[in-house]
């Protein structure tokens, strides 16, 4: 997987500044649920050829988590597909996979509301931080896809740090919007479903067939990177807490509350410190049954 480091470097050589770079950076977050799918998913020692679909892959965490794993004279056996809605995030994986060699990999354009790929193709499939996103259709749909015997992988948010320093930063505000809580933005974020629960991740791999359904429940504290890099980061969440205001302050605000977010974390790291934070993933597994 690359580091902290190497993402970043990665993400400022990328010609696109806007959105891909942003997600490239909040990988931090993402990539140890990707290392644990792939852990629990025996992929850190695959047994002959894998094709491996990184499904809503973004800007590649898994796909990065799968190289890192498997060793490199093994890599002629792996085929990777990184699908993704967005052209940017693939566009910015393609750029990735070439820098590091990654000769088994293509990306395509899918997305999860409409799935046209092959069925019974892959051995392993992941939905990283993405599958509550994504309508309910879309875990069938996806058990499809594998071989029997394939394995799958999905990850979701039981607890994400980042709500009440947001809150800080926008009550020094000087006429301050109310914020949403914690549970209104994620019951937009799962879309009404109780993602954040090892039961209803449990239930709906049960509910596709799955066998040998295991979820598990992890934490970690993750580098989010300086005040400034934070505060970057944050930008595509503000789009979120931001909807909850009024459409003409929108705009205005998301500025302001960025800016204090940053000037927050700098008063309390210092401008070149690490701004850590703790996140709680929920990462579920199953096998197809052959
Ligand atoms: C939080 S990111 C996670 C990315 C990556 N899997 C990771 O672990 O870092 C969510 C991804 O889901 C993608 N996405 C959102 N809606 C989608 C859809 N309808 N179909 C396919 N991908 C979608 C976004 O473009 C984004 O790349």
């Amino acid at each position: 997987m690359s580091s902290i480091n190497e993402i970043s470097e990665l993400a400022n050589q990328w010609s696109d500044p806007s959105t891909a770079t942003k997600f490239a950076i909040s990988e931090r977050a993402t990539a140890p649920f990707a290392k644990l799918m792939l852990q629990k998913t025996h992929l850190t020692h695959p047994e002959g050829k894998v094709n491996i679909l990184d499904f809503a892959c973004g800007t590649g965490a898994v796909t990065a988590a799968a190289y890192a794993a498997i060793p490199k004279e093994n890599w002629g056996n792996v085929k990777i597909l990184g699908t993704d809605v967005s052209q940017p995030m693939l566009d910015f994986l393609k750029f990735r996979g070439e820098k590091a060699g990654w000769s088994g990999l293509e990306t395509k354009i899918v997305d999860g509301r409409d799935i046209t790929l092959p069925k019974e193709t892959h051995t392993h499939l992941f939905i990283n931080f993405a599958v509550f996103a994504l309508p309910p259709s879309t875990v069938p749909a996806c058990a499809a896809l594998l071989q029997p015997g394939g394995r799958i992988g999905v990850s979701s948010w039981k607890y994400a740090g980042w709500h009440t320093i947001v809150e800080r930063a926008v009550a020094r505000l000087s006429n301050p919007p109310t914020v949403p809580s914690y549970d209104q933005l994620f019951d937009v974020i799962h879309d009404g479903r109780a993602w954040d629960t090892p039961e209803y991740v449990t239930q709906t791999l049960e509910d596709a067939g799955f066998i040998d359904v295991d979820v598990v429940i992890q934490k970690e504290r993750v580098d989010c990177g300086t005040p400034e890099q934070f505060a970057d980061t944050m930008f595509m969440l503000m789009g979120l807490i931001a909807s909850f205001w009024e459409e003409n302050k929108r705009a205005d605000l998301t500025q302001k509350v960025l800016r204090e977010l940053k000037k927050v974390v700098e008063e309390e790291i210092g401008r070149d410190g690490r701004f850590v934070l703790e996140f709680e993933g929920i990462v579920g597994v199953g096998r197809k049954p052959e």
